[in-house]
């Protein structure tokens, strides 16, 4: 009897058990960490302790992004659109990102973790904008993966920041007209100097893109799940980059 119930358990570990090829690992993965809300609601709990609990992810997916060579790992923490939330829930998410940026400060650098940002973070609270920097100062001369927290961030926003700054540098003669391609471009977004997400992850059930890195998305591979984000672990971290091993990448041409 308990043979059989030890056999079942051993197939159950067999099942979750994904073999990754390593030299097939994307380089920068995105993740839309949807589903807090709904996560805290099931359990009759107020939407921020679903935030609270979306942080506990947050460190055991860095862990292991970091153990898997991934070199890029960009978090929609707070949108251009997350203002319209009740004020009470913005001020959770910004005392979370302090308390996360102080309490993990040790651990992210002791794993070589670069804590990096990416949106218009001169709207965030000083206290927010300042930890930011800190932790950017100490950490980017790390070496393992770059961690960027998507912060007041919009892809049609950082679309017209770069349209403008362009149009400045024209003005100013710095560039000419002519000289405008997608790789000068791509040099005025927050995300410059970085590849495209290879991998975008939605959890929650949700399958859209909600502002996110828009010019950056143009051949990414999405991976959708029904896991809230709070219970969405390394194992499905796993699946997704399984998945994306699986897929067949064209960029517009042909094999
Ligand atoms: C979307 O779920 C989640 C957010 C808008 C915030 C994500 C923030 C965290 C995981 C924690 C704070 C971040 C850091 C970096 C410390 P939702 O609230 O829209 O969920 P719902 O769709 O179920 O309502």
């Amino acid at each position: 009897m308990f043979a059989f119930f030890n056999k079942r358990k051993e197939q159950h570990k067999l099942q979750d058990k994904i073999e990754l090829d390593m030299n097939n690992i994307p380089k920068h993965i995105a993740i839309i960490m949807d589903g807090n809300g709904r996560w805290a609601k099931e359990r009759n709990l107020p939407r921020t302790m679903g935030h609270r609990a979306g942080v506990e992810t947050i460190r055991e997916i860095v862990k292991e992004c970091n153990r898997l060579n991934i070199r890029y790992l960009t978090l929609y923490a707070f949108s251009t659109e997350n203002w319209k939330r009740p004020q009470n829930e913005v001020n959770t998410l910004m005392e979370l990102l302090v308390q996360y940026l102080r309490n993990e400060f040790d651990e992210l650098n002791r794993n070589d973790v670069v804590i990096n940002q990416i949106g218009d973070i001169s709207k965030l609270p000083k206290v927010c904008q300042k930890e930011l920097l800190s932790a950017y100062e100490r950490t980017k001369n790390n070496k393992g993966v770059v961690m960027n927290l998507a912060l007041n961030y919009g892809g049609r926003d950082e679309i017209l920041h770069a349209v403008k700054n362009i149009v400045k540098a024209a003005k100013e003669d710095l560039i000419s007209i002519e000289k405008i391609d997608e790789s000068l471009f791509e040099n005025y977004l927050f995300t410059s100097g970085m590849p495209d997400p290879d991998l975008i992850i939605r959890p929650s059930g949700e399958k859209r893109i909600s502002n996110f890195l828009l010019w950056q998305c143009a051949y990414s591979e999405f991976w959708y799940s029904n896991i809230y984000w709070p219970d969405f672990k390394v194992k499905d971290l796993h699946r997704a980059i399984y998945d994306y091993q699986h897929r067949d990448r064209r960029f517009g041409g042909v094999k």
